[in-house]
Formats: C-alpha cells, structure tokens, sequence
C-alpha cells in the first residue's frame, strides 16, 4: 500500500495501565479507558483510518509491567470506533493472541525511546513547554503523553534527552484531546503546505 511519506507518531505512558487480560472494565483495568481513547483520537477518521500513523502504549501496571503496546494505522482492520470492540481486542491481545495491526512486546519505555530517536524528532506535551505555534514540527514527529497523572518526572526527564517540551497552552487537555489537536494542526499544515506548491509558479 502506497502511503504519503509523513508519518506520524504517538507514544502515551500510561503508569497503571494492567499488563494482563483479568479485568472487566477498562477504567478499572489502570485506566485502560485513557489509552482507549487515545487510540481512537491517533488513529481514526470519520469514516477511515490514518494509515500514516503509528500509536504505541507503554503499559506500567500489573502483574509484567512493561508492555508496549503498539497499533500501526497502515495494517490495522477489523475495528470499530467503540468501547466494546477495544475492550475486546485489548483483552484479546493482552492475553497473548494475535490482532493485524497490533503488536506487543516487553520494550520498556526507555528503549522504545532510544530506537525513536533514531527515526525522528521526540517532543514531549506538557503544559510549561514551548508554545508549539513557535516551534518547527519536523518531519514525522513523535509525541510523548502522559496520562491522567502526568509523565513520571524521571520518565520526561528521559524523554527530554531525545527531545524537546512543546505546549499546546496553558489549559490542561486530556491526553486523547492533545493528539487530536496534534493530529488537526498536523493536517492542516500539510493542506497549507499542499495549496502553497500547487499556488507557487
Ligand atoms: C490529563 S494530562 C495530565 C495532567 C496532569 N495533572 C499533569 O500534571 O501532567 C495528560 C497529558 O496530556 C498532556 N497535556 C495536557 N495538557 C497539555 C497542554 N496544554 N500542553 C501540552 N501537553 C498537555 C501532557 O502530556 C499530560 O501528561
């Protein structure tokens, strides 16, 4: 499949985020609910999916923390946009059977940085970054999320070695309400882009 050359990425620490399969309810699985729906706000389109984009979890709660969890936009199908077809398929996937899209596997959070890094530029939200109007977003960029307690200060403090804090204000967002914004300004940028080249002599 062809896709445009722009990729874009989003990896959301989630602290509490269960490890396992033995849970009944998302919210109560660590707060599965928040990477929910950050899976949709990355990945989804009325009526389609962003294949240029990757979403990855960094699980950190019980019983084998870490597990990363990672959807890739391009190979995903077979999904919905509700609660009960994620609540399905991370079950489905955290008790080790197989999804197209979807992979897990033990990489903590520390390595899944280091191999960005050597793809991209990593930018790590948070409120007290620089305005992200005043920043230059590269070529397929990375974001870092915390979750609804915010990135572990040794988590950004790590993350910051590889890249740079951006803010989308002063106003505290969700987590899933920053990667839509990402994803709009991001697509807007390539319209205006698009229409500058088609304009231009
Ligand atoms: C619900 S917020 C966490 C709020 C938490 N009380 C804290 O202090 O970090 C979840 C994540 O969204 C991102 N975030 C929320 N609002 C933001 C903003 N205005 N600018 C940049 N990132 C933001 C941050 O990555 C944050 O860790």
């Amino acid at each position: 499949m062809l896709r445009d050359t722009t990729l874009r990425e989003f990896i959301l620490y989630s602290r509490r985020g269960r490890t396992d399969s033995n849970w009944t309810s998302l919210h109560d699985a660590g707060r599965l609910d928040i990477v929910y729906e950050c899976i949709i706000a990355s990945l989804f389109l009325s009526h389609g999916i962003r294949r240029d984009t990757v979403f990855h979890a960094i699980l950190n709660g019980p019983p084998k923390p870490p597990v990363h969890l990672e959807i890739n936009g391009e190979t995903i199908y077979n999904v919905r946009t509700n609660q009960e077809t994620w609540m399905k398929i991370l079950k489905k996937v955290l008790s080790g059977k197989e999804h197209p899209g979807i992979r897990l596997s033990k990489t903590s959070f520390e390595t899944l940085i280091r191999a960005e890094a050597e793809k991209a530029k990593i930018y790590v939200l948070e409120e007290g970054g620089k305005d992200v109007f005043e920043c230059e977003i590269g070529e397929n960029p990375i974001f870092v999320l915390g979750d609804h307690v915010g990135l572990p200060k040794k988590v950004e403090a790590f993350a910051l070695r590889f890249g740079e804090k951006i803010s989308l204000g002063k106003t505290p967002y969700l987590a899933a309400s920053c990667i839509t914004i990402l994803n709009y300004l991001l697509d807007r940028k390539k319209t205006v882009e698009n229409s500058a080249k088609f304009l231009s002599p």
